[in-house]
Parts: C-alpha cells; structure tokens; sequence
C-alpha cells in the first residue's frame, strides 16, 4: 500500500524506513507536523503482523503527538518511531545504538523519548548513537517517573471538570473510581484523598488495591465493574479503550477524567458520552503531564516552570468545556478543532504562551 493512500496518513512531513541489514533493524520513523517545534514522540518495539501495521502505528501515533504537544502548549511538534521486533528476541544493544545512529541523521527533526516496550536503560544505549533522545534520567537533567506530574495534571484536570458538571470546587465528599493503581493511579488517588474523595478502587494487582485500601480508606471492586460503579467521577488510568459499546450506555459517573491512553474505542463514544451528559476530559489533554516534562527535559525548564505548565492543563480543559457546550459538540471533537487551530496558527508564525523560554 502507497503511504499517500493511507487512511492514516494526515500529510505527515516525512516518513523514514530504516534498515540496518548489519543489526537486523527495521524501523520507521513518522514526523506529523514540525509547525510548533521539533517532532516529539516515544520510539514503541512491538512484533508487527505487518510492515503496513507497523507503518499504520506510527502514522497514527505521530499525529497523535502533535495535538498533545499542541494541547500541552508545548513548542514541539509530533512524531513516532517503531522498531519492528520482539523486544525480547530482537533488541541488541547493536540494533539500539544503529536506530539511535538513524534518529541523528534526522538532525534534531525528531527527538526520541520512551514507549512501550523501551526502559530507561534502552534510552541511555540509543543515547549513544543521537543526542536527540529524551525522557529518561540524565545527569544534570530533570528525569526520573513521569507518573507523578502526570497525576498532578489529571488531578487538576479532574478538578476542572468536577467543577464544571457538579459545580463544585473541592473533591470533599465526591465519589471517585479508580482504574489501575500505577503510577499515575496512585499518586492520584493520595492527592484526591487528601481533599477528602470518597475512593472506589480497582486492579489487577491486589497488593496495589490493598495498600489504597488502607491508606486511604478505599473501597475496592472487581476490575470487571470498576467502569460502571456507582460513582460521581471514573478515573481511567490502565488502559485504553475503555469506554465502548458495551460500556458507553452503563457509565453511572458524570465525569470521565484519568490518565489512560484512548479510553474511547472509537471516537463516536465521545458523541454518545455527550449525549448522555457525561462529561469526558479528552484524554490526550489531561495526561499531558508526562509530555511537559519530557519538554522540560530537552529545553532544560525548572521544576517550577514544569509544574506551572502542568497546572495548566485545567485552564485548557475549561477551554474545551465551554466550546463544547457553547457549540453543542463532544468534548475529544473540540479538543482535535483547538489542537488543529494552535498547529495551524504555529505555521503562521507562533502561538502565544508556546516559544521555548
Ligand atoms: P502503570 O503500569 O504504572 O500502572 C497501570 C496499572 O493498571 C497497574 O497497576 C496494572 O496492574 C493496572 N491494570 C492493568 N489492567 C487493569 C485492569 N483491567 N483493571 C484494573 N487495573 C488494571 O502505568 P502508569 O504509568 O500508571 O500509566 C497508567 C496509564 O496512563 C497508562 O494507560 C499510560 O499509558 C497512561 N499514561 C501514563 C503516563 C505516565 O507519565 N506514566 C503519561 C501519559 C499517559
């Protein structure tokens, strides 16, 4: 299939297929949009059942990097790699130094971070072949688990929308369901406790639900009916696809607000959201958390600088918020419309708030 033919390909800038006949490499690098910054976006290691899946990945991933970055306010742009191979098989430190080598040829048109399947560890190796890597501890270099701001944004942002559909400023009393108690689950769960949230929590792992329930008196489900518990707010922070046919029409809560990847299978469950007046964060805007400190990393930002931008993720979701009702449409449609205007206004020669300071 021809790329241009793609029914993911949204005029992405340049696709580079890397081979490494040496190293058994074989990757493909998408750059969406270079309008607002160099494309950022994680490199994923995955087996493909084919190179066009391999390729339909990447495309879509990019494009999805350039509207979080742009809904971030970032001065990046968006990009994706795929390294097609077993992670556990395939990846050498050889085939990690030759992909890093491919990056650099880039010149800085790209800049590489983590995704599945890649370590901290694989970060530094690819390090060694580009300096065009980001997202991992370096010395002298803010570093370290992304979880931690990427709960700090969806807990504002969670706030915002608690404040916006059951008009209310605190979380006292609000009942909240969790969906996976990671990283970003249960540093969120501690900060939603602290302003006295009534938790209903959910996971796979049951030492995880043990250790909410006792530290913050958390009720805890199966992870079969975490999503449609009895709950004012569901937080989503394990997987993606979460809000389908089978669970759209259930939801109790009247917020959607967590740090999962595409919690909605399709985008059409948004529609059906609203129309059930539920209101959803657009996932790529509240978790941005994670892509702001990668910016912070590669432009050198202060923490506090970092945090301030994190912060501002409600003003954003306060944004989508009043288009929507304003214009009567889903909430993840008007986040795309914003994202598409702040891309499109970097072309013409920057957007406010977004220059590298
Ligand atoms: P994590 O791997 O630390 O935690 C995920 C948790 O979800 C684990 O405790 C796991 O047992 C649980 N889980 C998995 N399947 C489940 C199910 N069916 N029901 C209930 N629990 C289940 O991951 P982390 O870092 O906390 O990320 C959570 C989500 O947020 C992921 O979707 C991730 O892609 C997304 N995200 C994370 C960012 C970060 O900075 N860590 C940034 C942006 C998005």
């Amino acid at each position: 299939m021809s790329v241009f033919s793609m029914p993911d390909f949204d005029n992405h800038e340049e696709v580079v297929f890397v081979r490494d006949a040496q190293t058994g490499l074989s990757s493909i690098i998408a750059i969406h949009n270079t309008n607002l910054g160099p494309a950022c976006g994680g490199t994923r290691m995955w087996a493909y059942a084919s190179d066009d899946a391999a390729l339909k990945d990447a495309l879509r991933l990019a494009r999805g990097m350039t509207y979080k970055s742009a809904m971030a306010k970032l001065p990046l742009g968006g990009g994706k790699a795929v390294i097609i191979g077993d992670a556990k098989r395939d990846k050498t430190e050889q085939l990690l130094v030759a992909y890093g080598r491919a990056v650099e040829q880039l010149g800085g048109k790209y800049v590489t971070a983590m995704d599945v399947n890649m370590t901290p560890d694989d970060m530094r190796v690819i390090a060694k072949g580009t300096k065009h890597v980001a997202g991992y501890t370096q010395p002298g270099k803010a570093g370290g688990d992304s979880g931690p701001l990427t709960a700090l944004g969806v807990f504002v942002g969670l706030k915002a929308a608690v404040e916006h559909r059951l008009k209310t400023n605190t979380l006292k009393g609000v009942r909240v369901g969790v969906q996976g108690l990671g990283s970003v689950g249960f540093d969120l769960c501690q900060q939603m406790h602290a302003e006295g949230a009534q938790l209903v929590v959910a996971d796979l792992n049951a030492e995880r639900v043990a250790k909410a329930v006792a530290a913050f008196g958390a009720k805890s489900v199966s992870p079969d009916e975490i999503v449609t518990a009895d709950v004012d707010v569901m937080s989503p922070c394990a997987l993606g696809g979460i809000v389908n046919d089978q669970t759209a029409g259930k939801i109790k809560a009247k917020v959607i607000a967590g740090g999962a990847n595409n919690q909605l299978a399709e985008d059409r469950h948004g529609a059906e959201l609203a129309s059930r007046q539920i209101l959803y964060a657009p996932d790529y805007v509240i978790n941005g958390g994670g892509i702001i400190r990668v910016a912070g990393q590669i432009f050198t930002w202060s923490d506090a600088d970092i945090e301030t931008r994190v912060r501002g993720i409600a003003g954003t979701l306060r944004e989508i918020f009043q288009r929507a009702d304003a214009g009567k449409k889903p909430t993840n449609v008007i986040a795309d419309e914003i994202a598409r205007e702040r891309v499109a206004a970097g072309r013409k020669g920057g957007v406010k708030g977004m220059a590298a300071e």
